[in-house]
């Protein structure tokens, strides 16, 4: 019998930019996914708060509707002592969605001190896929140099811009769209959208 490819183990980390929706059906794709074996979740204070003003709900029934069946593992911002936070903890790609100016501030200065910038972090160190979705408009000078910064270490920073060839209708086909090529970044194929022929 052929050797099948591990089920791969996502860290999914989440800032207080806008865009929580984007988290959540991120997420929900990954744990649908039947090459993913794990999602690690952390999501910041401030994605807390920006859940409560886009969508009116806590962290606690976004995470309830996500279910996972025990794949989904989640982490509070400052539990520094997760398996996450360790080089030694082997995982497949982390994801940053969506990325803040601030937490990508954090990242790019070294100066992180939340398990997001830890996780992400680890991966540059560790040499493992860091995908970056940042979330900011117009990006000032600095941003756009953190963000630089990120991409010579080694991330794929990959802003949440919409994809028109596909004809799109939906909000929810614009952002599957988006997740698709993210998801193609970490070797999980779908078809959630259309591509390009
Ligand atoms: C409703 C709401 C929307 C926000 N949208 C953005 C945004 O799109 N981009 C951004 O960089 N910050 C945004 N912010 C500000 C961040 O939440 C703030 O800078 C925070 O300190 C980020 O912290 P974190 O990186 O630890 O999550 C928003 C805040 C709120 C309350």
């Amino acid at each position: 019998m052929a050797d099948r490819p591990p089920r791969k183990r996502i860290v999914v980390c989440a800032s207080g930019a806008s865009g929580a929706r984007l988290t959540g059906r991120f997420l929900g794709h990954l744990l649908r996914h039947r090459g993913v074996g794990e999602v690690h979740f952390t999501g910041s204070s401030s994605f807390r708060l920006v859940l409560k003003r886009e969508e009116g709900r806590s962290l606690e029934s976004f995470l309830d509707e996500l279910g996972g069946g025990g794949r989904l593992r989640v982490y509070g911002e400052k539990e520094l002592d997760a398996p996450v936070a360790s080089g030694s903890f082997p995982v497949h790609g982390t994801v940053i969605i969506p990325a803040s100016t601030s937490t990508v501030g954090a990242i790019a200065s070294g100066a992180g001190r939340d398990l997001s910038h830890r996780c992400a972090e680890v991966a540059l160190k560790e040499g493992r896929p860091l995908l970056v979705v940042p979330r900011e408009t117009p990006m000032s000078l600095l941003f756009l140099r953190n963000l630089a910064a990120l991409r010579e270490a080694g991330a794929l920073v990959a802003p949440f811009i919409p994809a028109y060839y596909q004809g799109p209708v939906t909000l929810e086909e614009i952002e599957d769209h988006f997740l698709m090529r993210l998801m193609d970044h970490l070797g999980l194929e779908t078809a959630l959208s259309k591509r390009w022929k």
